[in-house]
C-alpha cells in the first residue's frame, strides 16, 4: 500500500454560529478571540505544525474577514515598522501567496456538502479536515499524521463521549484496538443513546482519501436532512483502511458558550504571561 503524503487541509467555516449569538450576528464565530488569537488561527497553527502546506477555507457570505485575516496587512506592517514596533505581534496571521485558497459553500446543506465544495482544489490527494469549533491543545493533527504514516487510508480523531451525548456526534462501531488506533467497522451520525453502537465519538479532525468526494457527489442526505460527511465516510469502510485514533490532546468545544469560556480559561491559565493573575482571580472567587 502506498501512503500518499498529506499536504492539504479543508476548513469548513461557512456556519452561521447560531449557538454563539448575539456575538456572531455580524462577526464570524471563527474570528472570536480565544485569549489572543481568533479561533481559526488555532486550527491553522495546528495544521501547519502537522506539515500541511495548502489551506482550503470553505466560506460563505459574511465570512470574508477569515480570508482577510491571513492576508498580509501591508499598511499595518509599514506603520508598525515606521514606529519601530516589532512585527512579532502578528505571528501566524500571514500566509504565503498561494497557500490559502477559499471556495464558497453557497447553501448550508451539511458538513459533507461543505467538504465537497473543496473537491476541485483537493483533487486526487488525501486531505485533512479541521473543524475550528473543536479547539485542540496538544497537536491533534500531528498525532493523526503520525498514525496515517503507519496505516494510511482514512483516519478520524475520536474520544469517548458521555453516554447521553451520542446524538451530538458521529459514532464509531469499533473493531480491534492496537494502542491508540481502533479499526472502524461502522459509522453512524448522531445516534440516540439507546441505538448508539458505542460511545466512541468522532471529533472535528479527519484525514480522508479523495474517493470520499466521489461518494459526496451523489448528494445523498442523512441525519437532519443534511449531506453528512459521516455517511460518505461510512461507505469507504471495507474498501480502504479506516481507523479512529485517540490523541493525547485536550479538546475545547468552542461551538457553545460554556466551551468557549472554558477554552479561554484553560489557555489563559497555561500562559506564563496571563496565568498567575487569572489563577489569583479564580482563587479569590
Ligand atoms: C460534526 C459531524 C459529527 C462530528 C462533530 C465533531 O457535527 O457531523 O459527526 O462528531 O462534527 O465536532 P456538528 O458538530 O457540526 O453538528
Amino acid at each position: 500500500m502506498t501512503i500518499r503524503p498529506l499536504r492539504k487541509a479543508v476548513f469548513p467555516v461557512a456556519g452561521l454560529g447560531t449557538r454563539l449569538l448575539p456575538a456572531t450576528k455580524t462577526m464570524p464565530k471563527e474570528m472570536l478571540t480565544v485569549v489572543d488569537r481568533p479561533l481559526i488561527q488555532y486550527a491553522v497553527d495546528e495544521a501547519r505544525e502537522a506539515g500541511i502546506e495548502q489551506l482550503i477555507f470553505v466560506t460563505g457570505r459574511g465570512k470574508s474577514s477569515l480570508v482577510d485575516y491571513f492576508d498580509r496587512g501591508f499598511e499595518l506592517e509599514a506603520t508598525m515598522e515606521r514606529a519601530g514596533k516589532s512585527l512579532s505581534a502578528l505571528k501566524g496571521s500571514r500566509t504565503t501567496p498561494g497557500d490559502l485558497i477559499s471556495v464558497r459553500q453557497q447553501q448550508p446543506l451539511g458538513l459533507g456538502h461543505a467538504v465537497w465544495c473543496a473537491r476541485h482544489i483537493v483533487g486526487d490527494e488525501p486531505f485533512a479536515v479541521l473543524l475550528p469549533d473543536d479547539l485542540m491543545v496538544g497537536g491533534a493533527l500531528r498525532q493523526m499524521v503520525e498514525a496515517y504514516n503507519r496505516v494510511g487510508g482514512n483516519i478520524v480523531c475520536a474520544e469517548e463521549v458521555a453516554p447521553e451525548k451520542t446524538a451530538s456526534y458521529g459514532i464509531v462501531t469499533p473493531g480491534e484496538t492496537d494502542g491508540n488506533l481502533t479499526e472502524v467497522k461502522g459509522l453512524v451520525e448522531k445516534p440516540k443513546p439507546e441505538v448508539a453502537p458505542s460511545r466512541l465519538g468522532v471529533i472535528g479532525r479527519y484525514i480522508l482519501q479523495p474517493e470520499v468526494m466521489t461518494i459526496l457527489d451523489t448528494k445523498e442526505t442523512g441525519a437532519g436532512g443534511e449531506i453528512q460527511l459521516t455517511d460518505a465516510m461510512a461507505k469507504l469502510i471495507g474498501k480502504q483502511p479506516f481507523h479512529a485514533v485517540k490523541v493525547d490532546a485536550v479538546r475545547h468545544d468552542c461551538g457553545d458558550k460554556t466551551g468557549f469560556v472554558l477554552a479561554n480559561l484553560a489557555i489563559a491559565l497555561d500562559s506564563d504571561e496571563l496565568g498567575p493573575r487569572v489563577r489569583a482571580f479564580l482563587a479569590g472567587r
